[in-house]
């Protein structure tokens, strides 16, 4: 699989966005040892600190199915944005050292990173 066709399976993720509180919707595709692909969105609450972001859900969904190894995921916002700390954190325990790939929405502005690079000097 290649880098665009996981962004483009992100841009997918990103549609299924439940963000009416922000109206800033993400999508995430995590490519797996298995080469099965979960997506994940950012999901909102009324009660704004239950909102999760799209790479957790997408982190948490795969490890609940007892997927564990990962080749690559690619996260799609509007603006390329780069994930939050949070998620940087989760990123560094649970996908080892996979190139993260961050697109806009139409899998142009597409730029490569590594967890390391996002997160040096991590806890745990
Ligand atoms: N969000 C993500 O899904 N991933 C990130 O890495 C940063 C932020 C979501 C959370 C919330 O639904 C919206 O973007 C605005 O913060």
């Amino acid at each position: 699989m290649k880098e665009l066709d996981l962004v483009q399976h992100a841009i997918k993720a990103q549609k299924n966005s439940q963000s009416k509180y922000s109206n800033f919707p993400v999508g995430c595709a995590i490519l797996c040892d298995n080469n099965s692909i979960i997506y994940g969105c950012n999901i909102e609450s009324a009660v704004y600190p239950s909102t999760l972001c799209a790479e957790r859900v997408a982190i948490y969904s795969a490890l609940s199915q007892g997927l564990t190894k990962f080749k690559a995921i690619a996260i799609v916002s509007n603006n390329s944005a780069k994930p939050c700390g949070s998620c940087r954190q989760i990123m560094h325990e649970y996908l080892g050292n996979i190139p993260i790939y961050i697109s806009d929405s139409k899998g142009q502005e597409f730029t490569t990173h590594y967890i390391k690079n996002l997160l040096p000097y991590p806890f745990g």
